[in-house]
């Protein structure tokens, strides 16, 4: 975290920068989004046995390219990359580490496959749909606050958590298999 601490804060202040463009009251996008994607990719990357720091500065800028404006939606992805490559070759950080980074953050909305990822990309990518799976609350209120009736708003966070389970790695779906069983039993 010190280590990269000019990263969370810059990433912080947008998120929060974000949240009012939404105007959204509930919408805490650095409690509720960043913060358990890079403690879940934390954690990923220390179990798979991924490169730390990659996962985590990847995680940190993964979806930067959003916060900065909601019309880069469809390819945050790319562009996030770019911004984060410009931030860490300013910084000095070598190319291997910038490109290992940049492809995480390109690839953190693919569906995962460990054959064709490398294990950071991987620990990204499921870190991102693990976040929805931490914070089903969350997203009830988000819907709730956006006007939708219970059942909408019901088959919505239902359809969210089964769309980023099946985006998970095999390797992250059976560790996770038990969350992801409980919440579908409480959703109906
Ligand atoms: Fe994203
Ligand atoms: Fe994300």
């Amino acid at each position: 975290m010190e280590k990269y601490k000019k990263y969370y804060d810059l990433i912080k202040a947008q998120s929060h920068i974000f949240d009012k463009t939404q105007n959204c009251k509930i919408g805490q996008t650095w409690e509720y989004h960043l913060c358990p994607v890079i403690r879940n990719a934390i954690m990923l990357a220390i179990d798979y046995g991924a490169n730390k720091d990659v996962v985590e500065v990847a995680a940190i800028f993964h979806d930067y390219a959003d916060l900065i404006d909601m019309n880069n939606r469809n390819e945050h992805h790319i562009l996030g990359a770019n911004l984060a490559r410009e931030i860490l070759i300013k910084d000095g950080f070598d190319k291997d580490f910038i490109d290992k980074v940049c492809l995480c953050i390109k690839n953190h909305r693919a569906s995962v496959q460990l054959e064709k990822n490398s294990i950071e990309e991987i620990c990204v990518a499921d870190a991102d749909a693990l976040s929805h799976l931490d914070n089903v609350v969350e997203l009830i209120c988000w819907r709730a606050y956006l006007g939708e009736d219970i059942k909408t708003a019901n088959q919505f966070v239902k359809n969210k958590i089964i769309k980023s389970y099946n985006k998970m790695s095999k390797l992250s779906q059976n560790k996770f298999a038990d969350k992801y069983n409980a919440i579908l039993k409480v959703l109906y």
